[in-house]
């Protein structure tokens, strides 16, 4: 992205793009960077900044505004804060201090957040409500709010004369692509979903009634504020739809760790056994994982099948990780399975099946093998693969 591009005429985007950045939240990796985007909305009477960015980047923001302000357009009356969390309200205290007469307009969950999370004034912000409205002369915000995508204060903004809608980290991505838009639409796609799975697929079950409401408003333009601008919003909404939807793939994951080579002897069985069968399956070794990859994985996936060794008593912690991370996303796996080995005792399934019990999936048989399998043990993973085969031919 260049430093400065007008969407359409008087709305522009300031924000700042993150091509370093390698980890969220200490947690999510960015193969692709991300951007934090910020627009800026100019009615014939009054000025509004929607979002900000990410501290690091805030002389980024300001340079940004700096130059329109070269261009003639001066002063911000409203900065809309669409979701507290840092990378989009970071810099509010900034631009306060810039343009000390605006109002910060905020849900009223998130004006509370914002008192809490960066000491604003209270008597700065103002708060909205579902259906209200600001209007800036020529241009109108509208607010709409939209909590749990993904905190419980989010809201989005809908400019109806223009038919743009802001819906901040919602049907977002994080790609830093050094464009405003979707010039790779197949990287587009898998940013989006991606992202998806890992800040959206927990909060699935609320989605399709924003996907349904976002449908019904004529809307030609979404700018969320990450990552890349919709200019056709049904690939976004159709995309968000099936994800969101009952449909899983016919996809068998096989996150794994091995200490010595027993609980591979497995996870290798296992996928000749599958393969044997005309099931599509996909291995991720745990100890070099993209969790981004998984995430993704998991969004279709019809069944996790985990394979962990027993290390003091449990699971590799490395197992651990992984089921704690599968159950926190919420996919919507049908059928979980556990295989692995143990020397001499423990209580390995009992604490991944714990990790795991907030899913609504079917638990298969687990096989859990002493030492390194024997033929009875293979056969043990045989029928396991008979059980996936059966349950995955009623998919179709
Ligand atoms: Fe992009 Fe939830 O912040």
């Amino acid at each position: 992205m260049s430093n400065m591009h007008e969407i359409k005429p008087g709305i522009y985007w300031v924000g700042a793009e993150d091509w370093d950045r390698r980890l969220f939240d200490s947690l999510i990796p960015l193969p692709e960077g991300t951007s934090y985007n910020a627009y800026l909305v100019v009615g014939s009477e009054k000025t509004a900044l929607l979002d900000t960015v990410d501290p690091p980047k805030r002389e980024v923001l300001i340079r940004h505004l700096d130059r329109l302000e070269e261009k003639g357009i001066e002063g911000i009356d409203y900065i809309v804060s669409h979701h507290t969390e840092q990378d989009h309200s970071g810099a509010i205290p900034d631009v306060l201090e810039r343009y000390p007469g605006a109002k910060v307009v905020a849900s009223p969950k998130a004006g509370k957040m914002l008192v809490e999370h960066l000491r604003i004034p209270e008597s700065v912000i103002t708060t909205v409500d579902d259906g209200d409205t600001i209007s800036l002369g020529d241009r109108t915000l509208e607010f709409i709010m939209a909590p749990w995508v993904h905190w419980p204060e989010t809201m989005f903004t809908y400019i109806p004369e223009d038919r743009m809608l802001f819906t901040c980290d919602f049907l977002g991505s994080h790609l830093a692509t050094g464009d405003l838009y979707d010039a790779d639409p197949r990287a587009h796609y898998l940013g989006a979903k991606r992202y998806y799975a890992e800040i959206m697929m927990p909060f699935a079950h609320v989605i399709p009634g924003y996907l349904e409401r976002i449908r019904k408003m004529d809307v030609d333009i979404i700018a969320p504020s990450h990552g890349l601008i919709h200019r056709d919003p049904d690939m976004i909404l159709s995309a968000y739809e099936e994800w969101t939807s009952d449909k899983v793939a016919n996809m068998v994951l096989i996150p794994y760790v091995s200490m010595h080579g027993s609980t591979r002897r497995l996870v290798e069985h296992l996928a000749e056994a599958l393969m044997e069968r005309d099931i599509p399956f996909k291995v991720h070794d745990l100890t070099t994982i993209d969790l981004g990859e998984y995430a993704m994985d998991l969004v279709d996936a019809a069944t996790v099948i985990l394979g962990t060794p027993t290390v003091l008593g449990g699971p590799h912690p490395l197992a651990v990780y992984a089921a704690y991370l599968t159950g926190a996303l919420r996919p919507k796996t049908r059928y979980l399975g556990l295989i692995g080995s143990y020397g001499w005792g423990g209580r390995m399934p009992e604490a991944i099946t714990d990790l795991l019990k907030g899913l609504k999936a079917e638990m298969l048989e687990p096989v859990i093998v002493k030492g390194h399998p024997t033929q009875d043990d293979l056969a043990r993973i045989e029928r396991l693969a008979d059980e996936i085969a059966g349950r995955h031919r009623s998919l179709e």
